[in-house]
């Protein structure tokens, strides 16, 4: 969870900058790093905290009844996201995951898990969960990605998730995948792995900035004036 955060926290107001960036496209080395991560079997080791915060998550699930369908906010930032999915989707289960304490000290859930009727926030390394919640076998019926990290210098690929070596499980978790980003490349990045590893998303969509905002992020970028990306995709569960 060492991570730099290229990304500052919104702190309200409409004076965001666009994500800089020199690319103009899809990067050059996409599919290659692809092939790659097809190839080779990643076996980096697990988070060490972010295990004990996926039993505490087994433990919540279990008290709710495990079979029910599971809604994932994936880096939900102060959480405000993850209340606001738990309305659109009544009968599931929500849980947002986030490494930030800062951020998710706002919904009150800093080391420890915060529990609020169907909603979990919990504080956790994103790749550790994907891949134990894989191997769990959950039951997930959406997983959206708001707003990651752009990680927009050339040298950062395999930062951008679609680039990173986690990225088969995350696909692997199946259910309906919603990415929004403010930079467009990362979306069609996203959009040809998804290509690339047999799935099928759907064409890439401008949001409106009519209705209230999802997140604070998407908040802030549209107070700025940006465009947002919207991804869609029914995943085919598979592989890892
Ligand atoms: C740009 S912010 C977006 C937050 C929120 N989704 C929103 O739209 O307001 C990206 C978030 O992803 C989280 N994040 C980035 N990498 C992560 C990782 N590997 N594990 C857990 N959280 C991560 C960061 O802490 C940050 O809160």
């Amino acid at each position: 969870m060492s991570e730099s955060e290229p990304v500052a926290a919104p702190t309200g107001g409409g004076n965001s900058r666009p994500v800089f960036s020199s690319p103009t496209g899809v990067h050059q080395r996409l599919d290659t790093v692809l092939q790659r991560h097809r190839e080779r079997l990643w076996q980096a080791p697990l988070h060490g905290p972010s295990e004990q915060a996926f039993a505490q998550l087994e433990q919540w699930r279990s008290q709710q009844g495990c079979t029910q369908a599971l809604v994932l906010d994936s880096g939900c930032g102060t959480g405000l996201s993850t209340q606001r999915l738990a309305a659109r989707h009544p009968d599931a289960l929500i849980i947002g995951i986030d490494q930030s304490a800062a951020r998710l000290r706002r919904v009150g859930a800093h080391e420890q898990p915060r529990a609020s009727g169907r909603v979990l926030w919990v504080r956790a390394e994103l790749a550790t969960i994907w891949r134990h919640a894989r191997a769990a076998d959950w039951p997930l019926q959406h997983h959206y990605l708001l707003y990651p990290n752009p990680w927009p210098k050339p040298a950062h690929l395999q930062r951008r998730w679609h680039a990173h070596p986690v990225f088969g499980t995350l696909l692997a978790l199946g259910g309906r995948l919603e990415l929004r980003s403010n930079w467009q490349i990362y979306v069609l990045e996203f959009a040809r792995a998804l290509e690339r590893l047999g799935q099928a998303p759907e064409p890439m969509q401008t949001l409106l900035p009519a209705g209230q905002p999802l997140t604070p992020f998407e908040e802030k970028y549209a107070a700025s004036g940006h465009d947002l990306w919207r991804l869609r995709c029914q995943l085919q569960s598979s592989g890892p």
